[in-house]
C-alpha cells in the first residue's frame, strides 16, 4: 500500500491496482446547455483483470475509455494508471506513456488510410523509433493473430468494417501494452470472429498478466470478463459477475435490471 495525494484528497492506493479513477466527471461545452457524460464515475481495475463495461448508447463509455487513455482531460476528478497521476503528467509524458504502456482500440479504429495492414500495425513501434526488422516481423504475427494474415498489404479501405476492426485490435497489441483499452472490439465482427477476440482479450489476461478494459453491448462477451460495471446516464448504475461463458442470459438479465 502506499499513499497518493490526488487534488486535496489523500487516498490510499494498493500498487496491486493498474488503473484508479476517483470522481470523475466530464462536460462538454455546447452551445445551449453543456452536456455531462460522466457524473462521479469512481472505479478501480486490478492488475490482471479483465473488466468490461456496458451501458446503453450515449452513457458515457466511450468519454471513460477516452479518458482513461488521456485522450480527453477531465472537467474533474483524477485517474491514477500504475500510480501514476495522468492529470500531473505534461502533454509529452502522456504521449509517450500512453504509446508504451497503453493499447486503445477504438470504437471508429482510427486507422491510417494511406499506409497498408501491415504498416498500420506496425506503426506505434515505428513511431517510438524500433528497429524495422523486428517490427515488421511481429506485425506480420500479431495479423496471423487476428485473422489478417492474408490481408497485410492491403490497406483499409480495401477490407471490411470487420476486417478493419481486428486489424484495430493488432495494432494496439504492437507495443505489447500492460492494460489494453478496448472500444466495442467486437461490434462490426461476426460471431466466429467475435468469439475469437474474446477469446484473445481473455488469454491476454489469463496467460500474459495484462489488464483488459473492454466497453461492449454484448452479454455474451461480457461473460468472458471478470467484472461487468455497467454505466446509466454518465454514472456507474452497478456490477456483474459474470460467472463465465455461458451465462450471457443472466448478464443480460441483471444488466437490464440495472438499466431499466
Ligand atoms: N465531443 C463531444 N461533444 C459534445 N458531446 C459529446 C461529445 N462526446 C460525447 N458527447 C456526449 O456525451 C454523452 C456520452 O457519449 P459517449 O461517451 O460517446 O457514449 P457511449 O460511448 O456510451 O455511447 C452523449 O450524450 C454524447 O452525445
Ligand atoms: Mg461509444
Amino acid at each position: 500500500m502506499r499513499w497518493h495525494r490526488i487534488g486535496k484528497r489523500l487516498t490510499i492506493s494498493r500498487m496491486s491496482h493498474a488503473l484508479e479513477v476517483f470522481d470523475l466527471q466530464k462536460d462538454f461545452p455546447t452551445t445551449g446547455e453543456s452536456v455531462r457524460a460522466l457524473v462521479s464515475v469512481t472505479l478501480s481495475v486490478s492488475a490482471g483483470e479483465f473488466v468490461a463495461i456496458m451501458g446503453a448508447s450515449g452513457s458515457g463509455k466511450s468519454t471513460l475509455l477516452h479518458l482513461i487513455g488521456g485522450l480527453d482531460r477531465p472537467t474533474a476528478g483524477a485517474i491514477v494508471i500504475e500510480g501514476r497521476d495522468l492529470g500531473q503528467m505534461t502533454d509529452r509524458e502522456r504521449t509517450l506513456f500512453r504509446r508504451r504502456r497503453l493499447g486503445i482500440v477504438f470504437q471508429q479504429y482510427n486507422l491510417l488510410p494511406t499506409l497498408t495492414a501491415v504498416e498500420n500495425v506496425a506503426l506505434p513501434a515505428m513511431v517510438d523509433g524500433r528497429g524495422s526488422q523486428t517490427v515488421s516481423s511481429k506485425a506480420n504475427e500479431l495479423l496471423e493473430l487476428v485473422d489478417l494474415g492474408h490481408r497485410g498489404h492491403h490497406r483499409p479501405q480495401a477490407m471490411s468494417g470487420g476486417e478493419q476492426q481486428r486489424l484495430a485490435i493488432a495494432r494496439a497489441l504492437m507495443n505489447d501494452p500492460v492494460i489494453l483499452l478496448a472500444d466495442e472490439p467486437t461490434g462490426n465482427l461476426d460471431s466466429r470472429h467475435g468469439q475469437a477476440i474474446w477469446g484473445l482479450l481473455s488469454r491476454l489476461v489469463r496467460e500474459n498478466q495484462r489488464t483488459v478494459l473492454a466497453v461492449t453491448h454484448e452479454p455474451g462477451g461480457a461473460t468472458y470478463a471478470d467484472r461487468v460495471i455497467v454505466l446509466k446516464d454518465g454514472r456507474i448504475a452497478g456490477e456483474i459477475m459474470p460467472g463465465g461463458e455461458g451465462h450471457a442470459s443472466l448478464v443480460a438479465a441483471r444488466y437490464a435490471e440495472l438499466v431499466d
